[in-house]
């Protein structure tokens, strides 16, 4: 059976929408392909939002050398980048931990990097909505070994922002780092809370909308402190499968919920584009 591969990029299809917040100034373009997208109004905190895709059966890395990227998750999914693109358009900050940057490594997070094609749609909403230049791009590393030759902090064409320990700084600032990039360090031994890193990206930017890309460990620390207000999530009509002793990853790692303490979202959107859907959901 051949493998679908959707690279025809086609409206999606709105399958249920809630009505809730504000209606966002998508281009033309963009809200022919993708519709509505409505965002809470602005309030005192930052809404703080996530983004992945998982296979039907719960794998969102291969974790095998060339293969562990999500795009072979989605299957290239052109639609899926254009979301990606979308939530990176409309954020202020984009967070990720290291192992995701070690993933892809030549990397940068602004919505254009992800779908260059609508590099035009993109740079029109953010100026709409009165962004001026691209996300901060945060990485989280508690050992503060990253290499600030990658494009990410060395090409300069994103703020970046590195929260550390303070033992993980002390190894970055062996390192040359080009004035795009500051160094936080968070007094910690390892894993740093998720709300240290929010309290350190607040403190860099002022913006009100957060994304959390992932890795699975990062986003497993968000839902542990219960500080992620919503899940955009890509279902792949791909089965990855397991052995028993298998090294994949499915979307949290490192935090165990059920059955003692369950995390239940409720949905408030879902769309369809061609077999993949694409769902969000809330956990207020
Ligand atoms: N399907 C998708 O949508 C999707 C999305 C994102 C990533 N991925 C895939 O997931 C895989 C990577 O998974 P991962 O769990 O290793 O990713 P990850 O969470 O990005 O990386 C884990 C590393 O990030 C740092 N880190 C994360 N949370 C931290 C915290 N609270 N405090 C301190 N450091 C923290 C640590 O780095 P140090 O070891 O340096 O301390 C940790 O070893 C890749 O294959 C990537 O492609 C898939």
């Amino acid at each position: 059976m051949p493998r679908r591969n959707p690279t025809t990029l086609v409206p999606l299809v709105t399958l249920f929408e809630s009505k809730d917040g504000k209606a966002l100034p998508l281009p033309a373009k963009l809200a022919r392909l993708y519709g509505s997208l409505r965002m809470p109004l602005a309030r005192e905190r930052p809404h703080v939002i996530s983004n992945f895709v998982t296979t039907l059966d719960g794998v969102v890395s291969l974790n095998v050398k060339g293969h562990a990227s999500g795009s072979d998750i989605s299957g290239f999914s052109v639609q899926d980048r254009m979301v990606m693109g979308l939530l990176r358009a409309i954020a202020d900050v984009v967070i990720i931990g290291a192992g995701t940057l070690g993933a892809d490594r030549h990397h940068i997070w602004t919505a254009e990097d992800i779908f260059p094609d609508l590099a035009d749609e993109y740079r029109q909403l953010r100026t709409a909505l009165g962004k001026h230049g691209p996300p901060l791009n945060v990485i989280v590393s508690g050992s503060g070994q990253v290499d600030l030759d990658l494009p990410v902090f060395a090409s300069g064409k994103v703020p970046v922002l590195i929260v550390t320990t303070t033992a993980g700084a002390k190894r970055l600032r062996k390192q040359k780092a080009s004035d795009a990039v500051e160094i936080r360090a968070v007094r910690s031994v390892g894993v740093i809370r998720a709300s240290s890193i929010i309290d350190q990206v607040c403190r860099v930017n002022t913006g009100k909308l957060i994304l959390v890309e992932g890795g699975p460990r990062l986003l497993g620390d968000f839902y542990a402190e219960g500080v992620l207000d919503e899940q955009f999530l890509t279902l792949a009509p791909q089965i990855a499968g397991r052995q028993i002793d298998d090294r994949q990853f499915s979307l949290v790692m490192g935090q165990m919920f059920a059955s003692r303490s369950p995390v239940w979202g409720t949905l408030v959107d879902l769309r369809r584009g061609g077999s993949h859907l694409f769902l969000r959901y809330s956990f207020p």
